[in-house]
């Protein structure tokens, strides 16, 4: 039992009788929307009314995480520990935005910001093409989104799929001669970065720069693949394998933004994810926003039966926070057996899915509403805006406050039956449309309020995600750190490639003849 080694032996979960009442607490438990549930942390407010609870679940809840050795776990997280045991490393990207760091890290952001500082004063590169996928891809397009949305002095594209049309479309109408290629991959060995590289170094090339490397930053874990595949050692930024590729955006990863959008903005998301970092570690269990948070989303998805999370920000520049937390939640979570190798036996993860508000209304909130299943939301809303239109953002405040309040008050058939016959229907007719409008209510949700979107609030609220997403894998017992699906399926894509393009012979029996069929077409 390689967890043994470790870490404190656990016992199947829902073998627990911590687990038990837990589970049982949960599913007697109740809304109360007239009980404010309110929590402040680290600058967020966050809003848990939408959520069931009783004194019985708070209770439960408490033992059950002391079964789990959660203070324990959450010391090693925090102290930089091995806690990812199946990659034997740490996962320590609190160290990254640390207000006093280690000296490595020091360094390397002392560099970059070295870096930048020379780049901006030279007004060197109007453009910047940033290639990475992932983890090395999310956080800069959420976080150069958020701040640069309405215009930046440096342009920057993303490519990050291996489909040809993203590069393309990426390089297409900028000066070569201009433009920054910035190279974020951790392992430096993704197929996606590595090609999607090769094509913007030959662009430049075939452009006449006479040393395209010259137009190149890597950000990188393994400088030694870096420098091989033409990089030079001064072109380098580091991170570290304790830094786990969801959460590399706290790294020099962030090089993109801070030359879109300015060190200051990462300096700034830096403090605000430190300061979540302090409130996890410290606020007492009732407090403690990330650790209710996780709560609510076991209870959610273990005693109610929800199978997916619905992340609704109301917000046009947080359009990327939807990808960024379907990373991080559900490659994160998206396990099934324990740190011993053993089947959990209980729901894990929940689908993550989502879209900005009031776009998502429109689209898929029906479903929400009364479909028979129905979804958890997170509401996320800032309540000042960045824009000069008051009364659009108050019909913005307006629309999530009803959405939410529907979703949980719902509408009873005595109402919508009133409603029906005011609007001057016939008793028969009213009755009959009546049934079609009733809401079930009682639906949960979350609702987080940043003051207003700045680095300091969004970096405060990736961090709660991050240590919700924590919390929760401590107590389903599942290693949270590491993705060995996505990796079998690097693998496999491998070597299908080499089958399609020649450089090994097609393997029709060691494929399903689906597969094999399309291969051989494919690959003519
Ligand atoms: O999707 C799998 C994954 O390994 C992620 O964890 C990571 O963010 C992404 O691939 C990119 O990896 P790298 O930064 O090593 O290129």
């Amino acid at each position: 039992m390689i967890s043994a080694l470790s870490t404190p032996l656990m016992s199947a979960l829902d073998q627990t009788s911590e687990w038990e009442a837990f589970i049982k607490a949960g599913q007697s438990a109740s809304v109360h929307p007239n009980d404010l549930r309110l929590f402040d942390a680290a600058g967020l407010a966050l809003d848990f009314t939408g959520q069931v609870t009783s004194p019985l679940l708070i209770k439960s809840a408490e033992a059950l995480l002391s079964a789990r050795h959660f203070n324990l776990y959450r010391d090693k997280l925090l102290s930089g520990q091995s806690i990812n045991n199946t990659e034997e490393r740490a996962a320590w990207h609190t160290m990254l935005r640390a207000p006093a760091p280690v000296e490595a890290v020091a360094a390397e952001r002392q560099r970059m910001n070295e870096f930048i500082r020379k780049a901006d004063s030279e007004r060197r590169w109007r453009n910047i093409v940033h290639i990475g996928i992932g983890g090395s891809d999310w956080g800069v397009r959420l976080t150069v989104g958020a701040f640069g949305y309405a215009g930046m002095w440096r342009q920057v594209r993303f490519a990050a799929s291996i489909d040809g049309h993203a590069i393309e479309g990426a390089l297409a109408g900028l000066n070569p001669h201009d433009t920054l290629i910035v190279l974020a991959s951790k392992s430096f060995t993704t197929a996606e970065t590595l090609q999607n590289g090769r094509r913007a170094i030959e662009w430049q090339r075939n452009a006449g720069v006479e040393d395209p490397y010259e137009n190149l930053m890597v950000v990188t874990a393994c400088p030694d693949l870096a420098k091989a595949w033409g990089a030079r050692d001064s072109q380098i930024f580091r991170l570290w394998d304790w830094v786990g590729g969801r959460f590399s955006l706290w790294s020099s990863v962030g090089l993109t933004t801070a030359l879109a959008v300015g060190s200051d903005v990462v300096a700034g998301m830096h403090a605000g994810a430190a300061a979540m970092d302090m409130h996890f570690a410290s606020a007492p269990f009732e407090k403690n926003a990330p650790i209710q948070m996780a709560l609510a989303g076991i209870v959610n998805r273990n005693a109610l039966g929800y199978a997916s999370l619905n992340i609704a920000p109301y917000d046009f520049r947080l359009a990327n926070l939807v990808p960024y937390l379907q990373q991080l939640e559900m490659e994160s979570l998206g396990k099934s057996v324990d740190l011993d190798g053993d089947p959990v036996h209980v729901a894990t993860g929940p689908a993550v899915w989502g879209m900005p508000g009031t776009d998502a209304q429109h689209t898929f909130f029906q479903w929400l509403h009364q479909s028979s299943d129905g979804a958890p939301v997170d509401f996320i809303v800032c309540q000042e805006a960045g824009h000069h239109w008051p009364e659009h953002h108050r019909s913005l405040l307006a629309n999530c406050l009803a959405q939410r309040e529907a979703l949980l008050q719902g509408k009873s058939y005595e109402e919508a039956l009133k409603e029906c016959l005011a609007s001057g229907l016939p008793q028969e007719k009213a009755e009959w449309l009546a049934k079609h409008r009733v809401h079930p209510g009682g639906r949960p949700s979350n609702l987080i309020v940043l003051p207003k979107l700045t680095p300091y609030t969004l970096g405060a609220l990736l961090a709660l995600y991050e240590h919700k997403v924590f919390v929760q894998g401590v107590v389903w017992g599942i290693n949270p750190f590491d993705q060995w699906g996505v990796e079998y399926g690097k693998v496999l894509a491998q070597g299908i490639t080499e089958e399609l393009s020649g450089a090994k012979p097609k393997d029709a029996a060691g494929h399903d003849a689906s597969t094999a069929y399309w291969v051989e077409r494919f690959g003519g």
